[in-house]
C-alpha cells in the first residue's frame, strides 16, 4: 500500500472521528460553546508543564475540533491558528469558535505544509496527545516544526511515549506484543468501528481503517535537532488521557495503568526545545 492510500485512510476515518467526537460527552462542545471559562483537560495539563502561553503566538498542529486551540486564546495567546487535515474536525473547530467568540483562525492542510498553509511564523509551535504517531516521517515533521519558527521561537509537544505503544492487553495480561516494535517503518494498520470517546453512536466511523506509525525518542529527538531545534527539556509522565487498554483505571481526566506497570513503564513525553 502507497504512503498516499495510508494518508487517504486516516483523512477519512478522522473525518468520521471528528464528528463523532463532536457529539461526545469526552469534548463536551456545548460548555466551550457557553462558557468562556471551559478549558479543556489536555490544555490545563500543559499550562503546568510549559507555563504560562499569555502573549504568544501560537500554532497548533493537528488540532481536531479545536477544543485545545480555543483554550489556548482562552489563557492569554496573543493569536492562535489550528491546522488540521480533516476537513470535517476544520468545520467543526469554525462552528464552536464561531459560536464562542473566539478569533483563532483554523486552517485544512497536512502538517508537513504546515508553513506555507500558515504563512507566517508564530512565537510557540503547540502539538499534544495522539500526534506523531499519525505521520509516517518523523523529519519532515520536525522541518515543519522548524519552518514555523523564527530563531529564538519555541516548541512544546506532549505525546504518547513509544514504549507505551509496544504493550498490549490479552485476557488482562498486559505483556510487549512482538508485532509491536518499538519503532516502525511500515504502519500499524487497524479496522475498527469504534473511537476513543466510546459513545454509543460510535457506529459513526464508517471509513474503519487507519494506520500508525511508533517513532522513538532517540529519532524524535535527532529529527528535532537536525531541522535546528535545541531541546530544551524533556519529560515522563504516567497518566494518558485515554483508557488506552481496559485495565487501565481513571483517576481525573487520566487513566494509569495497574501497579506495578504504571511505575515501571512510561505513558506520554513531554518535550520543550528552541530554535536556534
Ligand atoms: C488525536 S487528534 C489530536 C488530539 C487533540 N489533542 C484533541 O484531543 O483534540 C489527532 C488529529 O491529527 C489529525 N491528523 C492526522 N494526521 C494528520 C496529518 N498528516 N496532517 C494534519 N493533521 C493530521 C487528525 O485529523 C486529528 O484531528
Amino acid at each position: 500500500m502507497s504512503v498516499e492510500q495510508f494518508y487517504a485512510d486516516n483523512r477519512a476515518n478522522w473525518n468520521d472521528r471528528a464528528r463523532v467526537h463532536a457529539r461526545s460527552e469526552l469534548y463536551r462542545l456545548d460548555q466551550y460553546r457557553t462558557d468562556p471559562t471551559c478549558i479543556s483537560p489536555v490544555v490545563r495539563f500543559d499550562q503546568q508543564q510549559f507555563g504560562s502561553f499569555e502573549g504568544f503566538s501560537i500554532a497548533h498542529l493537528q488540532c481536531h475540533i479545536g477544543t485545545d486551540t480555543i483554550s489556548l486564546e482562552r489563557l492569554g495567546a496573543a493569536s492562535v491558528v489550528g491546522l488540521d487535515f480533516a476537513s470535517d474536525a476544520i468545520e467543526v473547530a469554525r462552528e464552536v469558535a464561531e459560536t464562542s467568540g473566539s478569533k483563532a483562525r483554523f486552517v485544512e492542510a497536512s502538517v508537513y505544509d504546515a508553513p506555507a498553509a500558515i504563512g507566517e511564523t508564530v512565537d510557540l509551535v503547540y502539538t499534544s496527545v495522539g500526534t506523531i504517531c499519525w505521520l509516517h516521517d518523523i523529519v519532515r515533521w520536525a522541518d515543519a516544526v522548524s519552518g514555523l519558527l523564527a530563531s529564538g521561537g519555541r516548541f512544546y509537544i506532549r505525546d504518547t511515549h513509544p514504549v507505551l505503544f509496544v504493550f498490549e492487553e490479552i485476557d488482562g495480561e498486559i505483556r510487549p506484543h512482538f508485532n509491536y516494535s518499538y519503532t516502525v517503518d511500515e504502519p500499524l494498520s487497524w479496522d475498527e468501528d469504534t473511537t476513543y470517546t466510546d459513545d454509543p453512536d460510535s457506529v459513526g466511523i464508517r471509513n474503519t481503517r487507519h494506520h500508525e506509525w511508533n517513532h522513538s525518542i532517540a529519532d524524535i529527538v535527532n529529527a528535532l535537532v537536525g531541522a535546528g531545534m535545541r531541546i530544551d527539556r524533556m519529560d515522563e509522565h504516567s497518566g494518558v488521557p485515554w483508557q488506552f487498554v481496559p485495565s487501565c483505571t481513571r483517576e481525573g481526566d487520566l487513566w494509569y495503568l495497574p501497579e506495578p506497570l504504571r511505575s515501571q513503564i512510561p505513558a506520554l513525553f513531554s518535550l520543550h526545545a528552541t530554535k536556534l
